[in-house]
């Protein structure tokens, strides 16, 4: 058997869906340009039926990272959109994916009894016929189809044999197995997978696929007991992120098959030593950051501290290590370039991290890493990753921070006085006491923006180590009375809930620009500053 496993991120499209995760159509556009330089087989860019935007955010991608380019190092991924099985919802799909080199369309429909008599009510021979009927209409305009059967690990398997068999002979090429709701354990869902693979007629032309969530924390169990079984696709997302507990982590897929090759005997075409690089970007801009012990891409996840492991690792780093971190990218190169060093150095060490900027950005990057240089001694790679983020990959600021001065402490009330600039270019000077300064700058900020919000969750850390560290700042706000952007991809509407992130050796300021950057995003998104598109897609930078 063919020991090639596809690599199929749905980040942009089931990640997107988790709460809080809302990225903006250009930031979706870079995580598809590092996702085609990290190597997947297949993005599924989102699902165009949900609303317009959506639609013109999976188009922009088919455009611009689904034909080969210098900007995805020449790699071509096949871009896929999601569709329920009706006409319009693939109708959109195609119009979103067909200006791509490889288009996909992946249609689905549940199959478990629970959701055929609650949710769609309709008797098993009726999803039989839309099977049939829409697999086979997907597969007039597109020609490469993959079918899903919702809820399959909840299934009655001798229905999804019948189930998938009409969708191979309606014309779909790739069939996907998805545990919705993270209800199998592995020895089941593997069983399940030999099942569907022994009894399905046609299946032999086909790519077996596995779509894992992690409701009960065993989603990559259940994903490499599907590899194990025959299947041949992993669907997966940076990070695990995805609805409720998530789904399956790329890293975690990608890592065990690399470092349990003999195990497995299968590969996969994904350069490792991106990983924790898109995991970054990922946690970025989705303004979900990673638990520090998270597999693979956590802070701790190749920190050793008890003195015996510290001592073994000396030795022979065996002792205590499956991965070397460079393996995935995570090591902390210093960066022996001080305040001294000049532009081309700089754009060297980038260079050699994967950052081909053209003459501005590096420009707008050279002085911030001046200024920091000037405040921190040594500066890592971490923290010129960081800096990157910060300065060239934010929205277009509508209000941007221009000044900001606290006095807390001990002794006093906190207070905060920011100065801010409107999109119009006016500046605006705002005073405001809190329960501490970041609270004080935020209420600040809140009086001269005028926005409606609630602060869902505020996450600061360290870039690196000692007192002079970077801070990382990301926050999740919601809107509320009338500023609330509803959830276009949700059957149930829901405020939408926005990322933000910012940068500084100060972590105050780091905290007004991570509010201001999710701040900017909701007031897009709500509508009060004109198409979504226009002001969406413009960077910061020219
Ligand atoms: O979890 C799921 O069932 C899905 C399908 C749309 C594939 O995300
Ligand atoms: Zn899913």
């Amino acid at each position: 058997m063919d020991p090639y496993v596809r690599i199929f991120d749905t980040t942009l499209r089931d990640g997107e869906q988790s709460p809080g995760a809302t990225m903006t159509s250009a930031e979706k556009l870079e995580v598809a340009r590092a996702l085609a330089r990290l190597g997947v087989d297949v993005i599924e860019a989102g699902f165009p039926a949900a609303s317009p935007d959506d639609l013109e955010a999976v188009r922009r991608i088919a455009v611009e990272v689904g034909n080969p380019s210098a900007e995805t190092d020449g790699k071509t991924p096949v871009i896929c959109g999601l569709a329920r099985a009706t006409r319009s919802d693939i109708d959109k799909a195609w119009q979103a994916v067909s200006p791509a080199a490889k288009p996909r369309i992946h249609t689905f429909l549940a199959t478990s009894e629970i959701h055929m008599q609650y949710k769609l009510k309709m008797t098993r021979e009726q999803v039989l016929e839309r099977v049939r009927e829409m697999v086979a209409y997907a597969r007039s305009l597109c020609p490469d189809v993959e079918f899903s059967p919702e809820d399959a690990g909840r299934s009655d398997p001798a229905f999804l044999y019948q189930v998938l068999a009409e969708a191979v002979r309606a014309g779909a090429s790739t069939l996907n197995i998805p545990d919705t709701v993270g209800y199998t354990m592995p020895d089941e869902f593997g069983a399940l997978i030999a099942g569907i693979l022994a009894n399905t007629p046609g299946i032999e032309n086909c790519i077996v696929s596995v779509h894992c969530h992690n409701d009960l924390g065993v989603a990559t169990a259940n994903t490499l007991a599907g590899l194990r079984a025959g299947a041949r696709q992993a669907e997966v997302t940076v990070n695990g992120i995805g609805e409720r507990a998530g789904n399956t982590a790329l890293e975690e897929v990608v890592m065990a098959l690399q470092t349990r090759r003999p195990v497995y005997n299968l590969s996969t075409g994904i350069d490792a030593t991106q990983i924790t690089r898109v995991s970054k970007l990922v946690s970025n801009y989705t303004g979900i950051s990673v638990q520090p012990n998270k597999a693979i891409v956590g802070a701790n996840a190749f920190a050793h501290e008890a003195g015996i492991h510290q001592d073994g690792l000396l030795k022979n780093n065996l002792t205590y290590e499956i991965m070397r971190p460079e393996s995935v990218g995570a090591a902390q190169t210093r960066l022996v370039l001080g305040k001294h060093s000049g532009r081309h150095a700089l754009k060297t060490r980038l260079a050699s991290l994967g950052y081909d900027l053209n003459e501005a950005e590096a420009d707008q990057v050279f002085e911030r890493f001046k200024a920091l240089a000037d405040r921190k001694k040594v500066i890592t790679d971490a923290d010129l990753e960081a800096l990157i983020s910060d300065e060239l990959y934010q929205p277009r600021e509508l209000f941007s921070l221009d000044g900001l001065q606290v006095a807390c402490g001990t002794m006093g009330m906190p207070t905060a006085t920011v100065r801010l600039r409107d999109p119009e270019g006016a500046m605006h000077v705002q005073a405001a006491v809190g329960t501490g300064p970041v609270d004080a700058a935020y209420k600040a900020i809140d009086a001269v923006v005028q926005a409606r919000v609630v602060l869902l969750e505020f996450v600061v850390h360290a870039v690196t180590e000692g007192i002079d560290a970077l801070g990382e700042v990301t926050v999740r706000i919601q809107g509320q009375n009338g500023f609330s952007a509803l959830d276009a991809q949700k059957e149930v509407d829901q405020p939408r809930t926005f990322g933000g992130y910012g940068a500084d050796t100060d972590i105050v300021v780091a905290s007004a620009k991570a509010y201001l950057a999710a701040l900017n995003k909701l007031l897009v998104a709500s509508g009060r500053y004109g198409p979504v598109e226009k002001a969406a897609m413009e960077f910061v930078n020219p």
